[in-house]
C-alpha cells in the first residue's frame, strides 16, 4: 500500500486541477468546521498527511498541526511543501493504526482527509485506527473524517473515472482510474499518461491499490463502536462527505 502512494508522491499534485489552491480552499473549509463542532480547537493532529494538502492548509490557518502518513516519500514532500509554504508542521511516518502508539495524548482535533481510511480493509482494522484515533484526543475532543460516498458509485469492472488533463513544466498529463469490485472491495489501477510536448515521447506510470467501499452509515457506526458520541455525516462543507465525532468528556 505505502509503496502505492511512494510511487505517487512526484505526481500527486496533478490529482487536483490547482494542488496549492486546493490547499487553501481546504483550509478554509476544515477550519470552518472545526470551529463549528469543536470551538477553541488549537492542537490537530493529521493521521493521512500525505502530502499535506490538509495539514500544510490548516497550518496556514494558525493551528498547530502534527501530521504522519504510512507513506515515506509523501512524507518527505509533505515536509518540502510546509516549508515552500512557510509553515510548521511535525511530519513523521506512521501507521494510523499506531496513531496513539507513536504521537500520543492531548490533541483537540485528529482528522484524516481525502478518503484514507478505506485504505483499510476489514472493520477490526479500520476500529483499531478509530480507536487508536480517539486514545489521541483530550476529553471533549474531535475526530474529522473525509470519505468518498460510495452509495453514490457504481459497482463493476472495468469502470474508469476521468481525473482529467494537467499540463506544466513542456509535459501534457491524462490522468484516470479503472476500478475493478470484488464484493465490498475493488482494485484499482491510477494511470498517468506523461507526454514531452516537444518531443512527443510518452510514457505511462500506472500504479495498483485496493480499497474497501465502506459506507458512510457503516463508517459511522464503527466510530460509535470505538467510543466516539455524537456522530454525525456533514453534507455539503466539503467536497466530500465529512464524518465528525467527539471523545467523550470526563465524568
Ligand atoms: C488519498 S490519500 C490522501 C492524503 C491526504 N490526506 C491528501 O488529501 O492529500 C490517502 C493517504 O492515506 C495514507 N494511508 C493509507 N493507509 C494508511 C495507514 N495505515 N496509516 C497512515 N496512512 C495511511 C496513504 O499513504 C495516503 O497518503
Amino acid at each position: 500500500m505505502s509503496d502505492f502512494y511512494d510511487r505517487l508522491t512526484p505526481f500527486y499534485h496533478l490529482i487536483h486541477q490547482d494542488w496549492h489552491a486546493s490547499v487553501e480552499l481546504q483550509g478554509g473549509q476544515l477550519s470552518a468546521l472545526i470551529e463549528a463542532e469543536w470551538p477553541g480547537a488549537g492542537k490537530l493532529l493529521d493521521v493521512s498527511c500525505g502530502i499535506g494538502t490538509q495539514a500544510i492548509g490548516l497550518a496556514r490557518r494558525g493551528y498547530s498541526v502534527a501530521a504522519s502518513d504510512l507513506s515515506a516519500k509523501e512524507v518527505e514532500r509533505a515536509r518540502r511543501e510546509a516549508a515552500a509554504a512557510g509553515v510548521d508542521v511535525a511530519f513523521s511516518v506512521c501507521d494510523m493504526r499506531r496513531a496513539h502508539d507513536h504521537h500520543g495524548a492531548g490533541f483537540d482535533v485528529v482528522l484524516s482527509g481525502d478518503n484514507s481510511l478505506p485504505h483499510l480493509l476489514t472493520d477490526d482494522d479500520i476500529l483499531v485506527a478509530l480507536r487508536q484515533m480517539l486514545a489521541c484526543l483530550s476529553p471533549d475532543g474531535g475526530c474529522l473524517i473525509t470519505l468518498r460516498d460510495y452509495e453514490r458509485e457504481e459497482r463493476g469492472v472495468n469502470l474508469v473515472k476521468p481525473y482529467g488533463v494537467r499540463t506544466e513544466n513542456g509535459k501534457r498529463y491524462l490522468l484516470f482510474q479503472v476500478w475493478d469490485f470484488e464484493g465490498e472491495h475493488y482494485d484499482l489501477v491510477f494511470y498517468f499518461i506523461e507526454e514531452d510536448l516537444a518531443s512527443g515521447a510518452v510514457q505511462t506510470h500506472a500504479m495498483r491499490s485496493r480499497y474497501y467501499a465502506i459506507s458512510t452509515a457503516k463508517m459511522c457506526e464503527l466510530m460509535r463502536e470505538a467510543g466516539f458520541d455524537d456522530v454525525r455525516r456533514i453534507d455539503g462543507a466539503f467536497y466530500q462527505p465529512v464524518l465528525v465525532g467527539t471523545r467523550p468528556g470526563l465524568a
